[in-house]
């Protein structure tokens, strides 16, 4: 562990050990203080993250039906139709960057489909959502604002739209949370709103820096590319060992609310602590040879790319299935793929690629 004074003060836990028990320890470890670090607070609370149980638990409880395993397993067609036709465009120019021309648009029109919005709505998103992601990544505390704004404005309108016409809230994550009642009463219109544009941001991101670093693993080890285009059961094994690698979210926070004593130093209440889930990932006393990717770990569970405790993260199941499939048909596009240029990395606080040009090997 350890301590800076950069940003106002905080601690940052990279062991395993302690990241994944102050993680479960919902109950001395809050999120709703300060949930990354640094801390940026443009906008008001956005459940169900910025919230700590029991007030967090109705906002989990609507989302979480939606993004149950058979919920997702029926998106798959989507997603394979919508990998097909992006990869389709870059195969037809011979290549491409896997970041720009794939995977930034991807999970975007995933999760559109996912949220029932319309077409413009998806356009608009996928505008705003590149604005966002481009502000954040060149560290522009203006652009992000006026981005993180404009995003508040899409959830907005969504969630005006569906108090409009509700659709069934089996089938609709905004519909479901306008549904909910606590003791008899509606959930706060702000939190509601909040919680869609959480949602919007959270679901975008991580899977698409993560196809990109996948893109890039494999253009630089042809041998562990072929292993996986001859046998595509070893794939989800690939992603899970790939978000262990690559875990895109270097990592979130909580802030004690009391005195804590972690490796004999105390960290003083009120004190943020950043919980670096990327080097927990990458922790030797758990992962043998923990830099290297391999397909034969026998404790594959311990991952903490999806975070532990109650604020694991409810999207894990979609989540990871874009990864399956996204992998599943680049592996399919081509008989292969080298680097056609250098990739770029993304900045703190993600962990991917922000650029992985490439070029398909045409069949012998
Ligand atoms: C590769 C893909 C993804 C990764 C690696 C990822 C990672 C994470 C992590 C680490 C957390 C825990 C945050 C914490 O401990 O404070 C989280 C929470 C969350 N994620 Fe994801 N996520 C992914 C995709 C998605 C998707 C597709 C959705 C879409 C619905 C989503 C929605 C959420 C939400 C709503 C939370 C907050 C849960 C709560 O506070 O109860 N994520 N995610």
């Amino acid at each position: 562990m350890a301590h800076s004074d950069a940003w106002g003060g905080f601690w940052a836990l990279m062991k395993h050990a302690d990241v994944a028990a102050v993680a479960a320890d919902w109950q001395t470890y809050l999120t709703s203080q300060q949930n990354v670090v640094p801390k940026v607070a443009f906008t008001g609370r956005r459940p169900p993250l910025h919230l700590d149980p029991p007030e967090h638990t109705p906002y989990r409880r609507a989302l979480a039906p939606l993004l149950s395993d058979r919920r997702v397993a029926a998106l798959e067609p989507v997603m394979r139709r919508i990998c097909r036709d992006l990869l389709a465009a870059m195969v037809a120019r011979g290549g491409g960057d896997v970041c720009a021309d794939f995977s930034s648009h991807m999970p975007v029109a995933v999760f559109g489909h996912w949220m029932n919005l319309s077409e413009l709505a998806v356009d608009q998103l996928a505008q705003v959502g590149q604005r966002y992601n481009i502000a954040v990544q060149s560290n522009d505390i203006e652009q992000t604002r006026i981005a993180s704004a404009a995003l508040y404005e899409v959830a907005q309108n969504v969630v005006a739209a569906r108090r409009a016409s509700p659709l069934a809230v089996e089938t609709d994550a905004t519909s479901a949370l306008l549904a909910v009642r606590v003791d008899g009463a509606p959930l706060p219109d702000e939190l509601i709103v909040g919680t869609i544009r959480q949602v919007l941001v959270v679901g975008l991101i991580a899977p698409s820096v993560v196809i990109g670093a996948m893109a890039v693993h494999l253009a630089r080890d042809p041998a562990l590319q072929t292993k996986l285009r001859d046998d595509r059961t070893l794939l989800p094994a690939a992603v899970d060992e790939f978000l262990r690698l690559y875990t895109p979210y270097r990592g979130f926070a909580r802030t004690a609310e009391r005195d804590v004593c972690i490796r004999g130093r105390t960290i003083p209440a009120g004190e943020p602590i950043a919980l670096v889930y990327a080097s927990a990932n990458r922790d030797e006393d758990v992962f043998e040879d923990p830099d290297s990717f391999r397909l034969d770990r026998p404790n594959m569970t311990a991952s903490l790319a999806f975070g532990r405790g109650p604020h694991m993260c409810v999207g894990a199941g979609l989540g990871r299935l874009e990864l399956i499939v996204a992998l599943d048909e680049l592996l399919s596009a081509a008989p292969g793929f080298v680097l056609a240029g250098e990739p770029m990395p993304t900045r703190f606080p993600e962990i991917g690629a922000l650029s992985a040009p490439i070029r398909f090997e045409q069949a012998a």
